[in-house]
């Protein structure tokens, strides 16, 4: 076998054999294959596409390209849970505490943000003193102990897709049904659950735009789920605005510590209800959705998840007093209100160019080695279909930099659509795919 008869094969619209996929997939994660060639590979993919059956293979191979975890010890139904990604999306640090204190282990492994969509990992990281990066063996000892640890993905899960997903990033191949579906899934394989509710955002900050491709997307990691032995819902959503009202990392973790404690933002509270409830579901914890939604709410206003969300903090290493007096978070040097130039109701929100300001204000990474500044983002005051009055900030940006600060607010206006007409609030959840 050689890798070039491999190219030609698929450059041809040929299936793959699995022996050919395991191929490339070690040859280019043990560097015997070179990035050039890899590049003609996923190109050629993304051009022809692939059968379920190379999805399959393609993400089980990236799957056991490293350590595939045993949760087994946690439990017979382990339940984890991904996003495919969104703009001010801190569901994970809502829900996996109230997740756990209903009694469910939650063992979670989050990646990094990379371009416009932001990570959990970089978000828990702006809690002073949290450590994202101990043992697979201290990670498994802390969800025994207080039933949950949110981490980073340790070096060697899914090695593979993270070498497969940083060329895709560079030849403009990320936005791929069969390659997404098989990256998410490859590490989902590893992380060790075997039930799954995956979150599928759909809308202008999300990588599938419309629907059609959502449920396509969805179709297909349900079934490399369903073959790789592992019960899985995908719950659609909309990412047409961004979630909740704050981007960047020290600012979302306050609005978590604060929707933990009651305050929660009515889209977030939505997502939260419909995945919390599927995760109940599948750990065999309640079959009745609307049930599930009412043990949600009940223990978010007894305060069990805020409780919950605090054992993690200080088991980890965090210092809890940032999250107990959310005003120790020091704010960013520049802090100025974007007033709005007319009056009417907000029809639209280009959410990926919020993503951007934010990125561009040094929230997010641009290339993998850019160091984070957990001060910075936006706060959102107006959302779909509010109505706004000249002058009204419309929301403010939180900036490190004079010049950043001022190509922000430029950009920030135009990524609001004003007209004079009265607009309906969109739905938040599009659509549940089992
Ligand atoms: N998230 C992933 O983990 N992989 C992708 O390819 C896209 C989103």
């Amino acid at each position: 076998m050689n890798i070039l008869d491999i190219i030609s094969k698929k450059r041809d619209k040929m299936e793959l054999s699995k022996e050919e996929i395991d191929y490339f997939v070690n040859g280019y994660t043990n560097n015997e294959i070179t990035d050039y060639q890899a590049a003609a590979l996923i190109m050629a993919i993304y051009l022809n596409g692939m059968t379920s059956k190379e999805i399959t293979y393609l993400s089980l191979a990236m799957a056991y390209s490293g350590e595939v975890l045993d949760l087994t010890k946690l439990g017979e139904n382990v339940v984890d849970k991904h996003s495919t990604g969104g703009i001010g999306d801190k569901i994970t640090l809502i829900l996996m505490p109230i997740i756990a204190a209903l009694g469910i282990p939650v063992a979670k492994m989050s990646g990094k943000g990379l371009g416009f969509t932001g990570g959990t990992v970089d978000k828990l990281e702006s809690i002073p003193g949290y450590n994202t990066q101990i043992s697979v063996d201290e990670f498994i000892e802390n969800v025994d102990k207080i039933g949950i640890s949110l981490i980073g993905q340790t070096l060697n899960l899914a090695p593979a897709d993270k070498k497969i997903y940083a060329l895709r990033d560079s030849i403009s191949c990320v936005e791929n049904i069969p390659l997404i579906a098989s990256s998410i899934m490859s590490k989902k394989i590893a992380s060790g659950a075997n039930k799954l509710v995956l979150e599928v955002t759909v809308g202008n900050g999300a990588f599938m735009k419309n629907i059609e491709d959502a449920k396509k997307l969805s179709e297909t990691m349900i079934n490399i789920g369903t073959l790789a032995g592992k019960e899985t819902v995908c719950v659609l959503t909309n990412m047409d605005e961004p979630l909740g009202y704050s981007i960047g990392n020290s600012l979302e973790v306050i609005e978590a510590a604060e929707a933990l404690q009651g305050d929660m933002e009515d889209d977030v509270k939505q997502v939260v209800l419909e995945l919390g409830s599927y995760m109940i579901k599948l750990a065999g914890h309640g079959d009745n959705i609307e049930e599930n939604k009412s043990k949600i709410l009940d223990c978010i206003d007894s305060g069990k998840a805020y409780i919950k969300f605090l054992e993690l903090i200080e088991n980890q290493g965090g210092d809890v007093s940032y999250i107990n007096d959310v005003s120790k978070f020091e704010n960013a040097k520049y802090v100025v209100p974007v007033l709005s130039e007319k009056s009417g109701y907000i029809k639209s929100i280009d959410a990926e160019k919020l993503g951007k300001i934010s990125c561009n204000l040094g929230a997010g990474r641009v290339k993998k080695e850019d160091v984070i500044d957990n001060q910075v983002g936006l706060i959102i005051n107006k959302k779909i279909g509010d109505k706004i009055e000249e002058n009204d900030a419309i929301g403010i940006i939180h900036a490190n930099d004079e010049i950043k600060l001022k190509n922000a607010i430029d950009e920030f206006k135009q990524a609001f659509n004003i007209c004079e007409e009265y607009v309906e609030k969109p739905n938040v959840i599009l659509g549940i795919m089992a």
